[in-house]
């Protein structure tokens, strides 16, 4: 049996992915500070969270978690903010209207900084350094110095953090979300390409259906649902020593709670059943969820759902599965089809961004389009034929115009990828990118709600 979870009971096990600090009592400073400042979060909206997520689980509602691969000090824009959180919301639009379905709307935003690595050192032109680590520790200059882990980035990325949510909360609640802006969301890159145009007519539409409601008395005074949504915050829970330090006793309910984010997920490289990382979000009531890779077994996946929520908590997992264009039909219908016989309630999301990434010529990671809308239409196909319900996406994507992933209707080609390569890590989906698979995936929710309703 597992022994009495705490904050720091982590601190037991074997930590993968840690920075070595070179001033210990610099870390724990900078950590007792972090503990003692707000909560980013609170515990009533994870709770909330929690509620639309038991939909999604249920078949009633599909989650779109979207974001940077790597926030960024530099990047720490009101603009970047913005554009990503209107292209989530153009998304969300396509498919709530397409689908006839609630949509979650979660970004990896607001403390998304941490990164795992697959090598410990980087190696350029003969010369060795530590590997960078995402702002919250290191920075990404190729210099010995930067790559010096800093505890005080974590006390910076904290104050970003805030900073990012309050702009969030504003957006979502201050009227900018009202849906009578819908014609308003489009952005500039995205206008004049197809998905620009079948976004126009779409949101014609929906201004439309507005205006008869209206006539009926429901307007944006009367109906909250139609001036404001709800966004909430998710992001890798890697950095355990900012996480434990963010982590509150909820007063209402007397549980824990990781006040750093609403959602937390665990990454493919730290989610070891014995890992420090398993056991710190076991002991968090907060939504979490853990990336799936072709390497897991679905006894291992049993295993893991059990450590994780042994209680059965609706809404508590998500599982984001990473197969990779070529891999994901062989992989992914045992394990849903272990998880259905367990009668087991979660979260099926796929994330087709981490298992189709290459090298491009001129040294750049990058994805190709093809092979990301190949894994999402391949999840559907397994869920659809599996009867069960495919429940969201995670996406690696920004609202600016940039050119890291090639391929989509407004074809990024290889040549293009020194234009406009910003990601601090992961290459990620622009704009119009991202609302093309929107269009997408709005098409394969109509399907599997017209084969449920036999229609
Ligand atoms: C990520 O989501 O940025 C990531 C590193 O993913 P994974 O753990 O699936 O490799
Ligand atoms: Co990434």
């Amino acid at each position: 049996m597992s022994n009495p979870w705490t904050p720091q009971s982590w601190r037991t096990k074997t930590v993968r992915q840690v920075p070595h600090y070179p001033d210990a009592h610099a870390l724990a400073d900078a950590e007792q500070r972090l503990a003692t400042l707000p909560p980013l979060v609170f515990a009533g909206e994870a709770r909330r969270l929690s509620l639309a997520l038991s939909r999604v689980a249920d078949g009633k509602a599909f989650l779109l978690q979207g974001g940077d691969c790597a926030e960024s000090f530099a990047e720490f824009r009101a603009n970047t903010i913005r554009d990503t959180f209107r292209v989530m919301l153009q998304m969300a639009v396509v498919l709530t209207y397409g689908a006839a379905m609630p949509v979650v709307k979660l970004g990896r935003m607001a403390g998304q900084f941490a990164k795992p690595r697959s090598a410990d050192m980087e190696t350029i032109d003969g010369v060795e350094l530590p590997s960078y680590r995402g702002d919250i520790v290191n920075g990404i200059e190729f210099t010995a110095e930067a790559r010096i882990p800093d505890p005080e980035r974590m006390i910076r990325a904290y104050n970003q953090s805030a900073a990012t949510l309050n702009l969030l909360r504003a957006f979502a609640q201050g009227g900018y979300a009202d849906l009578h802006k819908v014609h308003q969301w489009t952005l500039g890159c995205v206008a004049g390409s197809l998905q620009g145009d079948l976004y126009r007519d779409l949101a014609d539409r929906l201004s439309e259906t507005l205006a008869f409601m209206e006539a009926c008395g429901l307007t944006s005074d009367t109906t909250p649902q139609i001036r404001e949504t709800e966004f909430f915050t998710s992001h890798e829970a890697l950095l355990l020593g900012y996480e434990e330090a963010l982590t509150r006793v909820d007063s209402t309910s007397g549980d824990w709670y990781d006040c750093s984010a609403h959602m937390l997920w665990i990454g493919e490289r730290t989610r070891q059943m014995d890992g420090a990382h398993v056991e710190f979000l076991r002991g968090v009531r907060n939504p979490i969820g853990f990336k799936v890779g072709p390497s897991m077994t679905p006894d291992d996946l049993l295993r893991l759902i059990e450590r994780l929520d042994p209680d059965r908590q609706p809404g508590r997992l998500t599982i984001i599965t990473r197969m990779g264009a070529e891999t994901i039909e062989a992989k992914l219908p045992a394990l849903v089809r272990a998880v259905a016989a367990e009668d087991r309630k979660v979260v099926w999301s796929c994330d087709p961004m981490h298992a189709n990434t290459v090298k491009a010529a001129g040294g750049y990671k990058t994805r190709p389009f093809e092979a990301i809308l190949a894994e999402v239409r391949a999840f559907f196909a397994v869920h659809e034929a599996e009867g069960t319900h495919a429940g969201g996406v995670h996406f690696e994507m920004t609202g600016q115009d940039v050119t890291e992933c090639i391929g989509g209707s407004m074809a990024v080609i290889e040549a293009d990828l020194g234009d406009r390569y910003h990601t601090h890590c992961d290459p990620r989906l622009n704009a119009s990118q991202a609302l093309e698979l929107a269009f997408l995936i709005a098409d394969h929710l109509k399907t599997g709600r017209r084969l449920r309703v036999g229609a």
